[in-house]
């Protein structure tokens, strides 16, 4: 996830000092979705070249770098029309460094630059195609292919407009992305396109604008698979163009927060929509049409204030994320899981894979949230690798002077990869000699330097102090580990197939969980003066209750406390009373019938369990007083599932004790101190 600007003037005179402060802007609107470089493409001040100026680091950090090409870029020089694009990042391939910053470039003379959110999934194939071809590859990047891949084409087809040179790159490409082009030989011209990462146009007229829709114009060539393809042409005069007054402004966006101080009018795109602006005119190409296609796009007029826009219509970061989930767990499996083949590739571990191995013992290491997600993955990491799996709090590990071994393989899971008491458990494991495994949600974090290797889990940037998306993700990513590891063993098959096909439905399910967030605010209401609230579960879902309960903890501040039910009469039983709110989580799963028996024991003490159980089971629900139902997964997966309402949950008692949501008090999203 990243954040992508775009800025077309035309006839509208502007310095450059204008247009840079327009760039950074949009950026610093967008900074929300990605912030760990930035960069900007604007013409040189010969107006033949391109400037690419980047870093890594915040928006802020490109303001000053800007600050000292003030004179090489004559920023007091006005132009009439003009094309710049800004990207702020959130690396999933290359640490954040000014190489891996976008534009990415097709070579030295900046003849194509692209800006790009999302992951292409088969770039290694492109490049190497391209590298046969001649290109010198300088980032590590995949949107690196995207730059170069155009500008072979360019040299292939000389004749092709800008749009169609685009057409054709994104046959070639898979994953998803949304994507901005710039170049030297198409001046002041923009093409915009998308495949499942968002992006939309923001138009801006002196006039109210005489159309409300632009149609789209279709190529009608039949896709072709292969680097090299010919295109088939039509022309047709359908485009957007303000009438009367050629004067016109275009802003593409990866959301509406940057454009709504300058236009409320917008158009969203939809996926494989290439959008071109040449000459002040937008039009939208698209290489065939469907039935179902309304053969335009229309221009919306958003009536949103701009923090409502960066929240996405949520009240707070953390909800937003709560329902980001069906897809961020789809980008974590993104280009890994290949549901066709039902193959698994890390390609971060991919050459550690024989030495993981021959490990000894497997040991996981983090802090709260980060902690919990190896507790839900040890049961099938030992069932599918069959080596003995420790799990651990980093201080506690590292107060302990833990015994660790040259053969064996440690894994650190933190969605900052900053968090001091896990770097020195990484450290102090590096220094005995293990195989370092870093597992975080961001490229470049010290962990990630630090490790031999790892998984990037790819959730995107998580605002809210509170983790929730990034747990999932990091879930995911523990789940694929364990199918890697035991995609040779025959007597695992049937399993491995169960959870791949598992995780092909996970965001399915996830969406129908969300879904259920009206009853969990009604629990909310009923819950939230309470002063207490215990979670209860075992097995593959225990995870779920010391999550849930530091969820309700660090968000409510009221007590919680994740119980394993097996523990219940060895002493929380003694708080059971007709008073105390209790919340059991009991699947259809192989402790069910221990569950169970949790269950008689809580009832015949007259509490009165929430209960959090399989859609449709009557048998578990007749012991409840209330319950909440969730699709059944494949054993090892439910947990991602169970875990959501207790998310919901916790956020809504949160919001009903009017605690602020995003930042708990005493919390910090990045703990850098032992
Ligand atoms: C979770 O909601 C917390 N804010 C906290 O427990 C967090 O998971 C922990 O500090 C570890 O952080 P990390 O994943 O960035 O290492
Ligand atoms: N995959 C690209 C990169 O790593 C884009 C990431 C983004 O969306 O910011 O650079």
């Amino acid at each position: 996830m990243c954040g992508i600007f775009a800025y077309i003037n035309h006839l509208t005179p502007k310095t450059r000092r204008e247009i840079l402060e327009l760039l950074v802007t949009g950026l610093k609107r967008l900074e929300y979705r990605g912030y760990d470089s930035a960069g900007v493409a604007v013409d040189a001040a010969d107006q033949k070249d391109i400037a690419v100026i980047k870093r890594s680091g915040k928006v802020a950090a490109l303001e000053e770098l800007l600050q000292e090409h003030i004179v090489d870029l004559s920023v007091e020089d006005s132009v009439d029309s003009h094309c710049g694009i800004a990207h702020t990042r959130w690396a999933t391939h290359g640490e954040p460094s000014a190489t891996n910053s976008h534009p990415q470039r097709s070579g030295e003379d900046n003849a194509f630059v692209v800006i790009h959110n999302g992951i292409v999934t088969n770039y290694k194939e492109v490049k190497v195609f391209l590298e046969n071809k001649g290109y010198v590859f300088e980032s590590q990047t995949d949107t690196e292919a995207i730059a170069k891949l155009i500008h072979h084409l360019y040299c292939q087809h000389k004749g092709y407009s800008f749009q169609e040179l685009v057409e054709q790159v994104i046959q070639q490409l898979e994953g998803a992305f949304a994507l901005c082009f710039k170049s030297r030989y198409f001046p002041n011209e923009c093409v915009a396109t998308r495949r499942g990462s968002p992006l939309l146009v923001g138009i801006k007229t002196r006039r109210r604008l005489s159309s409300d829709h632009v149609p789209i114009m279709y190529t009608n060539n039949k896709a072709t698979r292969g680097v090299v393809p010919s295109v088939p042409r039509v022309n047709s005069h359908a485009h957007f163009q303000p009438e009367e007054e050629r004067e016109v402004e275009y802003f593409f966006a990866s959301d509406a927060s940057a454009v709504i101080e300058h236009t409320n009018r917008v158009l969203y795109f939809e996926d494989d929509d290439v959008a071109h602006i040449k000459d002040g005119v937008l039009s939208i190409h698209r290489l065939s049409g469907s039935s179902t296609d309304p053969h335009q796009r229309e221009i919306f007029t958003l009536k949103l204030e701009l923090q409502q826009i960066m929240k996405g219509n949520y009240e707070y970061f953390m909800q937003k994320e709560i329902f980001e989930q069906p897809e961020s767990i789809v980008n974590t499996m993104r280009g890994r899981l290949n549901f066709a083949d039902s193959s698994v590739t890390l390609g971060g571990i991919k050459d550690y894979i024989p030495e993981i191995k021959r490990c000894r013992r497997l040991m996981l290491i983090g802090c709260g949230t980060s902690y919990h997600s190896a507790v839900a993955t040890r049961q099938l990491l030992e069932e599918l690798t069959e080596l003995p799996v420790m799990v651990e709090l980093a201080s506690d590990f590292l107060d302990r002077n833990t015994p660790v071994f040259r053969d064996d393989v440690c894994f650190f899971i933190s969605q900052s990869g900053e968090t001091a008491d896990t770097l020195m458990a990484l450290r102090y494991c590096k220094r005995h000699g293990a195989l370092i495994v870093g597992i975080t949600n961001t490229v470049g974090s010290s962990i990630c330097r630090e490790s031999h290797c790892g998984v990037h889990i790819n959730a995107g940037p998580e605002i809210g102090v509170a983790s929730t998306k990034a747990y999932t993700s990091q879930f995911v990513s523990l789940v694929m580990f364990a199918l890697v590891i035991s995609e040779d063993r025959i007597s695992l098959q049937k399993r491995r197939a169960d959870i791949i096909e598992g995780l092909h439905q996970l965001d399915t399910k996830i969406r129908q969980v969300l879904a259920l967030d009206k009853q969990v605010k009604a629990l909310a209401e009923d819950l939230y003066r309470q002063r207490s609230l215990l979670i209860m579960g075992r097995g593959y879902n225990f995870a779920t209750c010391l999550e849930g309960a530091l969820k309700v903890k660090e968000l409510t501040y009221m007590h919680s406390e994740g119980i394993m039910a097996g523990e219940l009469k060895h002493g929380p039983l003694a708080l059971i009373d007709d008073s105390m709110p209790v919340v059991m989580i009991v699947m259809r799963d192989p402790v069910y019938t221990k569950c169970m028996n949790a269950l008689q024991q809580v009832t015949a003490r007259q509490g009165r369990p929430i209960l959090i159980c399989e859609e449709g089971d009557k048998e578990t629900m007749d012991f409840a007083s209330r319950c909440l139902q969730i699709p059944k997964t494949v054993d090892c997966l439910q947990g991602v599932l169970t875990v959501i309402p207790m998310q919901l949950l916790a956020y809504h008692i949160a919001v009903l004790r009017e605690c602020n949501v995003d930042c708990p008090r005493n919390l910090a999203k990045s703990v850098t101190v032992e």
